[in-house]
């Protein structure tokens, strides 16, 4: 490929064909090809399997530079707003593009906390799903059983409409996360409390028990915030690219969002929180560490360290540098001893950076190496630490989806393929197969 100012230019070598593909350049990180024009010119498709070159978007929201540890919201460095900000302040930030004034963001409050109960009729919903499902499971069910209530909303062409399932959205995952939590343990739902802050709310309705009065631990409160904010957004990744391609099509954004859900199930992306504490239980003790790390450098065994490794991050993960801090700050603060996993956590970084095959690849851990830790130490249940993710990064699914919608470059997603099954072939009536 030749270069020329702000193109290249492609030589088809069967043909001689020449084509100049322009470079667009964004405001910070690489550049890209714009190779829309490639197939209409070369009847060429690009390959790219897990979109490792690929941008599929051009987004104003979240930057990411992998190599220097850097990750903005709205240009914002996320080390300024996990210390100074609040969480409906980041909300406020991802969907609108700047900080809010005092008034716009007592506005924003309230537009979210009015919208926090769920319509009676989804309280029926929780009673078909066995007692012992996965709460990834009830979030999906119910956030999808979520689109066949507010039909004032669901023309996705309306900005109006747009913005009032945004709130709706944001205000009642909280509420769908805990009601998941207090089905499976058998305990009565908790309403919404609108005093609270978006964390202690959530905390009070995972919590509170009719018996007894309940004070949110500000110290829980405070790791949870922190949580959620380092979670709310993340470009364009497995979870959020499946909310674009899913609501490309003009879908209802409960339905777009449960895409999203999907997608964030599996453990090589939000389900790692979950299998990070299971891999530090299995761990058990510090001297076992090199047997698990041995396992996993193993090229025939496809066990794999969990909370280690990143697409994009090829230094260390801000997040998980944050998050780590945040556990030192919450162990000592509930005066605890030490948690056990923590120390085996810590062990297992220490002995993981100095190992050549981690280095060689660059894997370090991710946001969700530590967060497990935090929300164990809350009293959140395992089985609940994705559903949190989920909470958190709803507002990432709806801020994306919502500049897509305003974006005039947008079509529906239809990934291209290279076709490697058989040629055409004749049918064969059933009695004339061999
Ligand atoms: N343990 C051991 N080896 C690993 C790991 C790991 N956790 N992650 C990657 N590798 C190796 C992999 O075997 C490959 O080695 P080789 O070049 O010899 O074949 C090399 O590193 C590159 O891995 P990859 O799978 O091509 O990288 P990827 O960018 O496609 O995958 C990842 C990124 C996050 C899915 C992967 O690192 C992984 O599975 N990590 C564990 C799961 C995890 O912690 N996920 C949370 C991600 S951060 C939060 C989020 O997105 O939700």
């Amino acid at each position: 490929m030749a270069e020329k100012q702000n193109t290249v230019t492609i030589t088809d070598n069967r043909s001689g064909k020449k084509v100049d593909i322009p470079i667009q350049h964004g405001t910070h990180g690489s550049g890209v090809f714009d190779v829309r024009k490639m197939y209409s010119e070369l009847g060429m498709f690009t390959y790219d399997p897990g979109f490792v070159s690929t941008a599929t978007c051009s987004s104003y929201i979240t930057y990411i530079d992998g190599d220097e540890g850097i990750l903005l919201y709205r240009g914002y460095p996320i080390e300024q707003l996990a210390e100074k900000s609040s969480y409906i302040e980041v909300c406020y930030l991802l969907l609108n593009g700047h900080l809010p004034s005092a008034a716009q963001l007592e506005t924003f409050r309230c537009n979210i906390t009015c919208h926090t109960m769920v319509h009676e009729g989804m309280r029926r919903f929780y009673s078909g799903f066995r007692h012992d499902a996965h709460p990834m499971a009830f979030m999906l069910g119910c956030v999808g059983a979520m689109s066949s209530f507010y039909h004032d909303s669901t023309d996705v062409t309306n900005p109006r409409h747009r913005e009032i399932s945004a709130h709706r959205l944001i205000a009642k995952m909280p509420t769908l996360a805990a009601d998941s939590y207090r089905y499976s343990m058998g305990l009565p739902f908790n309403f919404p409390k609108n005093k609270l802050d978006y964390s202690d709310n959530f905390l009070y309705m995972m919590f509170a028990l009719p018996t007894d009065d309940y004070e949110v631990n500000p110290v829980h409160a405070k790791a949870l915030r922190t949580i959620l904010i380092l979670h709310a957004d993340h470009e364009q990744n497995a979870s959020t690219s499946s909310v674009r391609l899913a609501s490309s099509s003009g879908a209802n954004p409960f339905a777009s969002v449960c895409a999203g859900i999907a997608s964030l199930w599996g453990p090589a992306h939000g389900g790692a929180n979950e299998a990070v504490i299971k891999t530090l239980e299995e761990i058990g003790e510090a001297k076992n560490i090199p047997k698990f790390v041995a396992r996993a450098k193993d090229k025939d065994d496809p066990y794999r360290l969990m909370g280690f490794g990143h697409r994009i991050y090829k230094n260390f993960d801000p997040r998980a540098t944050l998050i780590r801090d945040a556990c030192h700050e919450l162990l000592n603060d509930l005066g605890e001893q030490q948690d056990p996993l923590f120390e085996i956590a810590l062990e297992l970084e220490r002995i993981a950076l100095e190992d050549d095959y981690f280095k060689e690849r660059k894997l370090y851990p991710n946001v969700d190496f530590y967060s497990g830790i935090i929300l164990r130490a809350m009293g959140i249940p395992i089985n609940m630490f994705t559903v949190v993710f989920a909470m958190a990064r709803t507002v990432g699914w709806i801020a994306q989806w919502m500049e897509m919608m305003d974006d005039p470059e947008q079509r529906i997603g239809r990934p291209r393929q290279l076709y490697v099954g058989p040629a055409t072939r004749d049918y064969v009536p059933i009695d004339e197969r061999e």
